[in-house]
């Protein structure tokens, strides 16, 4: 699906890194953008790009908060949801997991994009493009993901993430669900030794999201167009 001046995207954690970077982009060519952003406080860096956006306040922690965005935007038709809001949890080891920590990092991670597909599923259904992005990770496959780290929350989580991926796609067929892997990018998150800025990571999942075909709906795959293994 080609998505152009005449598409909806809506973006959750829009205020920085890719979040922030899929606004820019999208915006750039004229689509009509939906900006969430946590609080009032993060939303500086949205307004700071200077171009038309429409911000929404969304703390994806919060499931009133999730349902009452949904009410506010029943009506509307949204081509594109990419819930790419997510935490990094604790990164310690076994030693270091803490139950609290691990909850919130599922929360955020895994049942919010369900939660918050679920409330958009009316717009979605208005839109053309019936697309929803889950911002996932290598991290999270069961395959690939096996560096020497302590991650065991996040990776996790990203992994329960696929699944929501999967089953979406599988329970409605009219629409495209994908989970994309960004890359290692140039974020808070992915801090400063990682390997590609976050316009070239944004640049290729775009890509990847504007020649995606609705058999795809179920994949995994990489800013670069290639297929990760679950
Ligand atoms: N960077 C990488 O190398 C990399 C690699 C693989 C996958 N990813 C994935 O890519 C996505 C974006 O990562 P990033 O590197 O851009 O991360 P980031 O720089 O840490 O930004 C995270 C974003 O999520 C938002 N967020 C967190 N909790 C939230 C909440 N409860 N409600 C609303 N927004 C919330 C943050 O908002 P606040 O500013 O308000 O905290 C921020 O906008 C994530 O899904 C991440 O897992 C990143």
């Amino acid at each position: 699906m080609i998505f152009d001046p005449s598409s909806t995207v809506l973006i959750t954690g829009a205020n920085r890194g890719i979040g922030l970077e899929f606004v820019r982009q999208y915006a750039e060519i004229g689509c009509k953008i939906i900006a969430c952003c946590r609080n009032s406080l993060s939303i500086d860096a949205v307004q700071a790009l200077d171009v038309a956006v429409e911000i929404e306040l969304l703390d994806v922690a919060n499931s009133t908060s999730i349902e009452s965005l949904g009410n506010r935007l029943s009506g509307r038709a949204i081509d594109l949801v990419i819930n790419n809001a997510a935490v990094r949890g604790h990164i310690g080891g076994l030693a270091d997991i803490d139950a609290d920590d691990f909850l919130a990092t599922m929360q955020v991670n895994v049942l919010s994009p369900l939660l918050l597909t679920r409330a958009l599923l009316p717009a979605l259904s208005y839109g053309r493009g019936r697309t929803v992005a889950m911002i996932s990770s290598r991290a999270g496959s069961i395959t690939e993901g096996h560096d020497d780290d302590g991650d065991y929350a996040y990776r996790c989580s990203k992994s329960a993430l696929n699944m929501a991926t999967a089953k979406l796609a599988y329970e409605f067929r009219t629409l495209t669900v994908i989970s994309l892997h960004p890359g290692w990018v140039k974020t808070d998150m992915g801090g400063r030794d990682a390997e590609i800025p976050v316009s070239e990571s944004v640049a290729g999942m775009r890509r990847v999201l504007s020649t995606l075909s609705p058999l795809a709906s179920g994949a995994f795959l990489a800013h670069d167009g290639s297929t990760i293994a679950w």
